[in-house]
């Protein structure tokens, strides 16, 4: 999967490339992340599909966060904004936590995953695949590098896990049993790109794929916020899935990011909503 995942440079706009970093759906998981780690304090944070360090900023997304500039995710992008750059889920968090937090990366991409070293207070193993460590680290098997970094993030007092896969919806059957696993033990932030709004078939699977969830959380907490991908007739949409037993408690928290979802929403659609020429 690793090797069909690109992002687009800065000034290229080649239509076949698929990733625009620090697009609607980075500023909404930075945007939860920034009410997330505050309310939260983990002492461990690991992202297992972690991307690069940074990116370049591009100039639409400099035109993204002038239409939030109010919001608290300005503040926490602006030395970013002045290096001009976009920082991945786990440099950002970096940035907000205290030193003593230990924050862990992990990416199949070697180039990517190398991209880390050069970040001061991020733990970086060895590239490896994100499903197989946590299969691992779920049956206690070969519990070295990676694998034992993610053991002490489940096991930590308060954790926080990063899944960002690129497209979680092509794989769910196959990697829920994990994910749900990892809820049990910590709190998961789980990124969805959810293009249901395609087809039927898109539908009826994302349907599926929320019930099992459902199911098979039980009585773990899980609170949901999903954005347009776009505000232009949108065919996909961003999804953020907060889940685990410490989610329960944070009442304070549910009510900020319902209000940061709402206002991330409210802003990329009403851009395009009217016009007059
Ligand atoms: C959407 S990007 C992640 C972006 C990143 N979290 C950030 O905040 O910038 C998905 C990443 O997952 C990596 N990837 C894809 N499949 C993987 C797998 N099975 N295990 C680990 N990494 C994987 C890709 O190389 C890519 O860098």
């Amino acid at each position: 999967m690793a090797g069909t995942w690109h992002w687009k440079e800065g000034k290229s706009d080649s239509r076949k490339l698929l990733y625009d970093p620090g697009n609607w759906g980075d500023l909404f998981k930075a945007a939860w992340l920034t009410r997330i780690l505050p309310a939260m304090n983990p002492d461990q944070v690991c992202d297992l599909f972690a991307g690069a360090a940074t990116y370049e900023l591009s100039s639409r997304t400099r035109s993204r966060m002038q239409i939030i500039a109010d919001d608290l995710l300005s503040q926490a992008m602006e030395s970013f904004v002045k290096d001009a750059v976009w920082p991945s889920a786990a440099t950002l968090c970096r940035s907000l936590l205290v030193p003593s937090a230990k924050v862990t990366v992990c990416d199949l991409d070697e180039e990517r995953q190398e991209s880390y070293r050069h970040q001061t207070g991020i733990a970086v193993y060895e590239p490896d695949d994100a499903w197989v460590v946590l299969s691992d680290v779920t049956k206690q098997h070969n519990t070295d590098g990676i694998r034992s970094a993610v053991c002490a993030c489940l096991s930590a007092e308060t954790g926080l896990l990063i899944l960002d896969p690129f497209d979680v919806l092509a794989v769910w059957r196959e990697v829920m049993p994990v994910i749900i696993s990892a809820a049990k033990k910590t709190t998961v932030l789980l990124y969805v790109y959810n293009r249901s709004a395609k087809n039927e078939e898109r539908l009826r699977d994302y349907r599926a794929f929320c019930s099992s969830m459902e199911k098979e959380l039980g009585g773990i907490s899980c609170m949901r916020g999903r954005i347009a991908a776009d505000g232009f007739l949108p065919k996909a949409h961003h999804e953020l899935w907060l889940m685990g037993d410490g989610v329960a408690k944070q009442t304070e928290l549910a009510a900020t990011l319902e209000a940061v979802t709402m206002k991330l929403e409210d802003a990329l659609r009403r851009a395009s909503c009217f016009s007059v020429r």
